[in-house]
């Protein structure tokens, strides 16, 4: 008699319970270490799509596991309002980490929260109403972020979204200032659109929004849930053109894996901010916190920022040399490879084949990849070699 594999049975109970909200792999990981998943069948797999750019250190890095382990067997949680000592330390190395000027944190749960508060400040402490996004740009599913999302398809059926939003094309300062007035509260964007296709705008843009928003006496708001700590070789966007918003989010990879979302700000921001103004219980907790401390110093320890602008100019000079590829998009570990043919997904499943996880994006044309910022030349050579052997 032959029995099921115990894979299937885990896919069947999941399919049953859980809602079907989810296009999955089919398979089924139940270990990791580094760059590298393993399926229930001992399968592995090189995973560049870091589980969506959130495993920044690697799968399960001994310095996490050890910092989550201790600080669990200590203390798991108490809530903000009293102090914690772990508490304090993430978000001391949070805001040494970050762009001059941006010396404050609140803490949160998710990239979506953490846009929610941003959006909510703006409001709040401009008496404005109006919120410019872009077209192409997203910033989570909760009502606020959802409204900021320049994807029609994830706001379709649940319009009317929240009064006030317009959108932008991304890239376009004229459109921006037609669009900006005394009652606009905040600009918000990823500075570079992952979803949307991994999107980068001329470096002009940046400084200009900047400027406009000045002007207009708005919030500029960087929405850096994928591209914050480490994910382009510097800690935030931010910091690499001398441009700093009033608030940054992050979410995703600042913890390794560990739930935690977060609002960086100015001290102008924060001095206008009251007591009772912002609140979670869970956000900012001490196992979140333990993580978010030991995935700092594991970047810097090992060098990942370095690690990540040397490997990413070598994997973007080797992509660009392929005659399929059209055009090699992002910067460090976030990576948007536009195929000539059109369609990504043939080059996704071919390499699925090959035991390599990768990314599709809103533009089917093009295959995301965000890797861990662990990802070494070796790891990189393996996917090129099977990339190259793939019809589109
Ligand atoms: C740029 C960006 N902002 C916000 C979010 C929402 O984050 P979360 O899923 O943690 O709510 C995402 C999620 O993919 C994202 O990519």
């Amino acid at each position: 008699m032959t029995t099921k594999p115990e894979f299937e049975d885990i896919i069947a109970i999941e399919e049953k319970y859980q809602v079907a909200t989810y296009k999955k792999f089919p398979f089924v990981i139940s270990r990791g270490e580094d760059v590298w998943v393993y399926t229930t069948e001992g399968e592995r797999y090189l995973d560049l799509y870091g589980g969506h750019a959130v495993v920044s250190t690697g799968h399960s890095h001994p310095r996490i596991v050890k910092a989550i382990s201790d600080q669990a067997a200590r203390l798991i949680f108490y809530s903000n309002l009293v102090y914690n000592d772990v508490r304090a330390r993430a978000a001391r190395k949070l805001v040494e980490v970050a762009p001059d000027l941006l010396s404050k944190v609140f803490f949160a749960n998710s990239g979506t929260e953490a846009n929610e508060n941003a959006l909510k400040i703006a409001r709040k402490l401009t008496g404005a109403l109006k919120i410019i996004s872009f077209e192409g740009g997203f910033h989570g599913r909760t009502p606020g972020s959802l409204s900021a999302t320049g994807l029609p398809k994830y706001r379709e059926g649940v319009s009317p979204l929240l009064e006030g939003h317009v959108y932008a094309p991304f890239g376009d300062l004229a459109a921006v200032e037609s669009l900006i007035d005394s009652d606009t509260a905040a600009v918000i964007l990823e500075p570079i659109q992952s979803m949307g296709g991994v999107r980068l705008a001329a470096p002009e843009f940046y400084q200009g929004l900047r400027d406009i928003c000045d002007e207009a006496g708005a919030m500029l708001i960087y929405d850096e849930v994928q591209t914050g700590m480490g994910r382009t070789g510097e800690y935030f966007f931010a910091s690499r053109l001398g441009v700093v918003p009033d608030m940054v989010t992050l979410a995703k990879g600042i913890a390794s894996g560990i739930p935690i979302g977060a609002v960086l700000m100015t001290e102008e921001v924060a001095a206008e901010i009251k007591v009772g103004d912002l609140g979670t219980t869970f956000g900012g907790g001490p196992l979140a916190a333990a993580a978010l401390e030991a995935t700092i110093d594991v970047i810097r320890d090992e060098g990942l920022l370095e690690n990540v602008r040397v490997n990413s100019q070598y994997l973007f000079g080797a992509l660009g040399s392929l005659d399929s590829v059209q055009e090699v998009r992002g910067l460090g570990y976030l990576v948007g490879i536009k195929f000539k043919g059109g369609s990504a997904k043939p080059y996704q499943q071919g390499l699925l084949e090959k035991k390599i996880i990768t990314g599709l994006a809103d533009d089917p044309s093009v295959l995301r990849l965000l890797p861990p910022l662990t990802l070494r030349q070796q790891e990189i050579d393996l996917f090129l070699e099977a990339l190259s052997g793939i019809e589109g």
